[in-house]
């Protein structure tokens, strides 16, 4: 039930392609794939090229296909959503603020063919949930501002997790409940606790330089 999606954000992006099989190889389920436009965020990473370029790495050895995880930090959104789902996006979240028409943006993701997901940032509500969460098949929650990697946990994105979980089990819907931003191997197990069953690590997997290790680590609290 839980999934490890591990942020190619703080890969070495010189090598993206080696460090994206090296980390499904040390047992990543999905792989996370931050892209930051200078506009919504104050950073700048990586466009559908470089998705479509790592598209052909994000499988398993014996050949298993690895969902590759997008998040958007960008404004607009329709056109890059498009753009990604043709590069071979499997899921695609975006931030709500950042769409003039969310549930039409949420249309167009399932449309072409991935699973659509909201971002919520640690002081934006779950409140448009009430409308769309029929369509959501994702719900993240930042546990930092988003930008940038290796950011401290915001403790307060707990609570946010429980209520999101709440919001989930009335819907009846099998939506994925992810977190990201600040994930370590010391806190994975609270984030559980409160509901999370989708991890992103960046900086705690990629800043180490066994990334099995980490990972296993990572597993062993999720299963203690
Ligand atoms: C931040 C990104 C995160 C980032 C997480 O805006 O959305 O995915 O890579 O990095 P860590 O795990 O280092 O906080
Ligand atoms: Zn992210």
């Amino acid at each position: 039930m839980y999934r490890l999606a591990p942020s190619i954000l703080s890969a070495d992006f010189a090598r993206l392609g080696e460090e994206v099989r090296a980390v499904i190889a040390a047992g990543a389920d999905w792989i996370h794939f931050d892209v930051m436009d200078n506009h919504y965020v104050p950073n700048l990473t990586m466009g559908p090229m470089v998705a479509q370029a790592i598209k052909p790495h994000c499988r398993t050895a014996d050949g298993t296909p690895v969902p590759l995880d997008v998040h958007l930090m960008v404004e607009p959104v329709d056109a890059l959503a498009e753009a990604f789902a043709q590069a071979g996006a499997d899921l695609i979240s975006f931030h709500p603020e950042a769409s003039r028409h969310v549930d039409r943006t949420l249309q167009l993701i399932q449309a072409a063919g991935c699973q659509a997901g909201l971002v919520f940032n640690p002081a934006t509500p779950l409140a448009v949930l009430e409308h769309v969460i029929e369509r959501v098949d994702l719900i993240l929650i930042m546990s930092v501002n988003p930008g940038f990697g290796g950011q401290a946990f915001i403790p307060s994105a707990l609570d946010k997790i429980a209520a999101a979980r709440r919001l989930i089990e009335a819907s009846g819907k099998a939506i994925r409940l992810e977190v990201d931003g600040g994930i370590k191997v010391d806190n994975i197990r609270r984030v559980a606790d409160a509901g999370a069953d989708t991890f992103v690590a960046g900086s705690a997997i990629f800043g180490h330089s066994d990334y099995a290790a980490v990972i296993g680590r990572m597993r062993a609290e999720l299963a203690r």
